[in-house]
């Protein structure tokens, strides 16, 4: 398959204003879509105007959460090209995450294709703004109308588009975070390395009590011993301890995030003391009382960098960095952002101009 069939919107929508711009809520212009059956495969690519989608009610994504996603982002540098960071990174781990769900697996190398045709068509859609990005969103829906709780034997993949600022309200400024001892969201042998709706469902209890108590997300322990630190609800986390930067390993339960692996390497290159593993709460909460844990961060695509201030467990309060962003964090913002908003070099070869 390499036709990708284009249908040009004739009625395109008024941009909302730069400055303004509330996470995942507007839409570009254009979307990508192609379908799978067993007989003829992925068929029908097709770039079309963003519009619904018409589904049976009885198809098996609405019923037993067989989907997939991805989220990257486009880039506007100064010179007002547009780059992407990483994508084959993206691509790749969809298609794990589709083998985990019996999803057939994508072309990679024609998904690329189809995303930079379709970030050409509305390439004005990708801001200009200083800390703005275009978030893109490659995602897989099962679609056989049948209520049998089976793999289904229809699909779509589709890619959506929107205009981004900061994910968080809150910016670069440190977020508060609560230590999940009730809820747990994913368990080795689970789907947790995947990206699939049915994580981010079962994260949403958790998450909405912790907003009640004024915590912007949860850290999450894992899911049989409630001890060892997994990730965030939208990204993966770092500590410093003394002069070691620890990471959770991955084991199958977090997500193996591009933006985790891209902060390991540039923080190998700097020459730091990087640990992919285990870490209980309890070390780190006798690091704290030893004066050894300085500093926390999230990473992850939509979040970029994001400092946490305050970590909570149980009635215990570490407070990081003096609430502010910690040297580390600053120091990774900057040249992540650097390199993906092309005002840095890119020694590693991760961008790549779409046009
Ligand atoms: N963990 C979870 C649960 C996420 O949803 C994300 C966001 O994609 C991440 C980690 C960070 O992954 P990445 O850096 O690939 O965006
Ligand atoms: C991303 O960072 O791309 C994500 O998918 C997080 C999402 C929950 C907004």
């Amino acid at each position: 398959m390499s036709e990708i069939k284009i249908v040009r919107n004739t009625a395109p929508k008024q941009k909302p204003d730069e400055n303004n711009l509330v996470f995942g809520k507007y839409f570009t212009d254009h979307m990508f879509e192609m379908d799978w059956n067993q007989q003829q495969g992925w068929h029908d690519a097709r770039i079309v105007p963003y519009g619904p989608l018409e589904l049976s009610p009885a198809c098996t994504c609405l019923h037993y959460g067989q989907e997939t996603f991805e989220g990257m982002k486009a880039y506007r540098n100064p010179h007002g090209e547009i780059y992407l960071f990483r994508p084959m990174e993206n691509f790749k781990r969809l298609n794990r995450s589709n083998e985990r769900l019996c999803i057939p697996q994508i072309d990679e190398e024609f998904a690329l294709k189809a995303l930079l045709e379709l970030i050409k068509m509305d390439k004005d859609w990708v801001p200009h703004t200083e800390g703005t990005s275009l978030y893109i969103r490659p995602f897989v829906i099962g679609t056989e109308p049948s209520l049998g709780a089976h793999s289904s034997s229809e699909y779509k993949f589709l890619i959506i588009m929107c205009p981004v600022g900061a994910y968080y309200a809150t910016g670069l400024n440190p977020v508060s975070i609560f230590v999940e001892n009730e809820y747990v969201r994913a368990v080795r042998g689970g789907m947790g390395f995947a990206k699939t709706g049915g994580n981010y469902a079962a994260s949403l209890k958790a998450q909405d009590v912790a907003a009640e108590e004024g915590f912007s997300q949860v850290l999450w322990l894992d899911g049989v011993e409630r001890k060892y630190i997994e990730e965030v609800g939208a990204m993966n986390v770092f500590f410093v301890l003394g002069d070691e930067v620890v990471t959770p390993a991955l084991q199958g339960s977090i997500l193996p995030g591009i933006t985790r692996k891209s902060v390991i390497e540039l923080l190998s290159s700097w020459g730091y003391k990087v640990s992919e593993r285990r870490l209980s709460v309890d070390e780190l909460l006798e690091a704290y009382k030893k004066g050894n844990f300085t500093e926390m961060f999230g990473s992850g695509t939509a979040a970029v960098i994001s400092p946490v201030g305050l970590l909570r467990y149980k009635d215990i309060d570490m407070k990081l960095s003096d609430g502010k962003i910690g040297e580390l964090s600053q120091r990774l913002y900057d040249e992540l952002t650097g390199i993906q908003w092309g005002k840095c070099p890119d020694p590693f070869g991760w961008t790549m101009k779409v046009e």
